[in-house]
């Protein structure tokens, strides 16, 4: 009989994802260290590098979690807001970028009123991919650039095989030592059953009004990031 968490969908994932998020906030950015070994941060700094905007840009860290990729941003000389849907997360922020309690799927801000966007490890997260990334291109203004980093599953069976014993076996043995919540730290390697093969994540960009998408993966696969241009609005 299988170990793996159960998924939950619609609403119920909602309420079960801003819940453990709440729970698991206080030793966030620790477990993160130890699960990346570190490596996290470089990957955050790359995805703010490819927005490739003019200093002094307005960027959204939608999912902005305890703020890391809001300091990034700030550091890369943009201006971040981030928005989150976790109190608990919001309460455990670092950053001094300004932080809104937001569902980012209806986000409390203007038309074409930002020049950025980026996400760190939530696409997983949402309930709609097709309704957050119609919700980036929304607030983007035409030209605006998207950055969306996220765990993959690497293609190569060794690298797959690897990252399987590390992400189903030793994270959710770390996340029994050091977390609050060990069940997330099973949920959350778990959870990458919920994002859809990278051509099918890119064509979704696409469908949402983004041109020049690409996706290139670090770690031997197992992280990735999509980016694109906002081009048109996205179709009703
Ligand atoms: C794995 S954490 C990532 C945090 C941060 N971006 C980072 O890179 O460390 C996922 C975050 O997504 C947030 N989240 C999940 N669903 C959300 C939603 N619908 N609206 C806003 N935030 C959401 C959670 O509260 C959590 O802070």
């Amino acid at each position: 009989m299988s170990d793996a968490p159960v998924l939950p969908v619609g609403d119920e994932k909602r309420v079960m994802v801003e819940t453990m998020f709440d729970g698991v906030a206080p030793r966030y950015d620790r477990l993160n260290r130890i699960i990346s070994l570190g490596l996290d941060q470089g990957w955050r700094r790359r995805t703010v590098q490819t927005l490739g905007l003019p200093a002094g840009s307005r960027v959204v860290d939608l999912a902005c979690g305890t703020g890391d990729l809001c300091d990034d941003v700030h550091a890369a000389g943009y201006r971040p807001f981030g928005f989150d849907v976790s109190a608990g997360m919001l309460s455990a922020a670092h950053t001094a970028a300004p932080l809104v309690r937001s569902d980012v799927l209806l986000l409390p801000v203007p038309d074409a009123s930002v020049d950025g966007v980026t996400c760190g490890f939530a696409l997983r997260n949402f309930v709609d991919l097709p309704t957050f990334f119609a919700e980036c291109a929304r607030v983007l203004r035409p030209g605006g650039r998207i950055a969306a980093l996220d765990a993959a599953e690497p293609e190569n069976p060794v690298m797959r095989m690897g990252n399987s014993v590390w992400f189903r076996r030793i994270v959710p043995w770390i996340g029994a030592r050091f977390s609050d919540d060990p069940a997330a730290y099973q949920y959350l390697p778990a959870s990458t059953a919920y994002l859809p093969p990278g051509p099918a994540l890119m064509g979704l960009l696409r469908d949402a009004g983004f041109g020049a998408v690409d996706r290139r993966t670090m770690m031997g696969g197992s992280v990735q990031l999509l980016t694109g241009t906002r081009t048109r609005a996205a179709t009703p």
